[in-house]
């Protein structure tokens, strides 16, 4: 894994911006994996920043997101739908049909899972998938388990996934269940870029760091990515 430390979390979101800005210059048509959550919303800043600015185009992007939470209407103000339209899709130029999601309200979960992986094959997969770290080292909604999934699935919070996100519920409680791409579908990505920043995410990413594969701390399993990078800021880089 090649691991870049920066002083700051806004230096961090210029060089994952940068990465993702190179990529699509290289590839106008190149498959974006995208996540939500606090973490990534700096470089969407500096996407859409780029973006205005003429250095980039989303014209003929297209982009998968990670997970969808089950039990939310699409439109709901805390969907993932809804977020990335907020933070980056409303303020750029991709086309709405580019853009995709698990359906959490699909009715036969196995079925949508089938949709999501065929839609990916379709555009020749991922080139660049951008990650968060959960505190528990889960990524996308990939929680630690027993075994290491692989096709998108519908998932089961756990409690400390449940306490870290309903913050943005307010007094609605919180989806208990997502549908998220499986580590599997994370791995086949061309490249893998991971962020992390704050010390609340310094015990998983020491935890990655430290060479072990497990389920138990889903975040490992990007050691066996030939192509995966960490970028840290000190705080989250405290304890390795
Ligand atoms: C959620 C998302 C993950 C994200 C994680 C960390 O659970 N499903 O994709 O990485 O939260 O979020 P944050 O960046 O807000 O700490």
């Amino acid at each position: 894994m090649d691991v870049r430390i920066f002083n700051s979390a806004d230096e961090l979101a210029d060089a994952a911006a940068q990465l993702f800005i190179e990529t699509i210059n290289q590839k106008n048509d190149a498959v974006l994996g995208l996540a939500t959550g606090a973490s990534p919303v700096p470089t969407y800043k500096r996407l859409i920043e780029a973006y205005k600015a003429g250095k980039v185009s989303f014209k003929d992007v297209k982009t998968f997101n990670l997970d969808e939470y089950c039990d939310l209407p699409k439109n709901d103000r805390n969907s993932y739908y809804t977020f990335m339209h907020e933070q980056l899709f409303d303020h750029v130029d991709i086309k709405e049909e580019n853009v995709n999601f698990l359906d959490g309200n699909a009715a036969d979960w196995q079925a949508e899972s089938k949709r999501y992986s065929e839609a990916m094959a379709k555009v020749g997969g991922i080139d660049i998938q951008l990650l968060g770290i959960g505190t528990n080292g889960h990524i996308g909604f990939n929680e630690p388990a027993d075994e290491f999934t692989d096709e998108s699935f519908k998932v089961t919070l756990t409690q400390s996934t449940i306490d870290s996100n309903q913050k943005y519920f307010g007094d609605t409680p919180m989806p208990r269940y997502a549908l998220t791409m499986g580590i599997g579908s994370i791995m086949r990505a061309k490249k893998i870029l991971l962020i992390a920043t704050g010390e609340s995410k310094a015990k998983a990413i020491a935890g990655m760091l430290s060479g072990e594969v497990t389920p138990r701390l889903p975040a490992s399993v990007l050691n066996n990515h030939a192509d995966a990078v960490i970028m840290l800021d000190k705080a989250a880089a405290s304890i390795i």
